[in-house]
């Protein structure tokens, strides 16, 4: 599949642990395309990780941060975009996608498969996790906006990275070729 810079952009969501900076990467490879994880771009400009940026800033200067981010990244061009979890729930995000006429692509992974992946996660790594019973309520009230995704694509787990990333790309190859 050719991808241009007429195409506004591929951007993968989803909650913590669904897979998005992974598959991102090959999905970006198959597209012949940049990669542009947000978090990633966040905690190099500012020298900290996102733990120590919810620590200092808070979770309101890290959405600030976020939307500074994505905005920009997003307005270069064409590429595959993967932010964290909350980046979707943010209207201004959401518009931001929308006025790039981009493709939003939600990996849709069970919460059982979820939560085996999270279970154990420190704060220190995703400083919204707290327990699982916390992480499932923030699941909960997330995973209706993420259904708004022009794509969903449901993942079991038991997929590897790249199989996952065939699926991506077998369900963009349905959207490009009806439109
Ligand atoms: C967040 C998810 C994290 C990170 C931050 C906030 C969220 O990214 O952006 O801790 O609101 O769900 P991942 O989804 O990559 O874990």
């Amino acid at each position: 599949m050719v991808y241009n810079s007429q195409m506004g952009g591929v951007f993968l969501i989803g909650f913590m642990g669904c897979g998005k900076s992974a598959v991102g990467v090959g999905l970006a490879e198959r597209l012949n395309t940049y990669f542009y994880d947000v978090d990633l771009t966040i905690e190099s400009r500012e020298g900290m990780s996102i733990h120590k940026i919810f620590l200092t800033r808070g979770e309101k200067g890290f959405r600030e941060l976020e939307r500074e981010t994505f905005s920009e990244l997003a307005g270069r061009g064409a590429g595959v975009f993967a932010g964290g979890g909350g980046l979707f729930m943010d209207a201004t995000n959401r518009k931001v996608i929308e006025g790039r006429g981009g493709l939003t692509v939600f990996l849709d992974v069970a919460w059982d498969v979820l939560a085996r992946r999270l279970q154990g996660t420190k704060t220190r790594q995703r400083p919204l996790f707290r327990d699982l019973p916390q992480a499932r309520t923030l699941y909960e009230t997330r995973v209706g906006t993420y259904r708004q995704a022009d794509i969903t694509v449901f993942l079991s787990g038991q997929e590897s990275v790249e199989e996952a990333t065939d699926r991506v790309m077998d369900q963009i190859r349905e959207v490009a070729c009806a439109t």
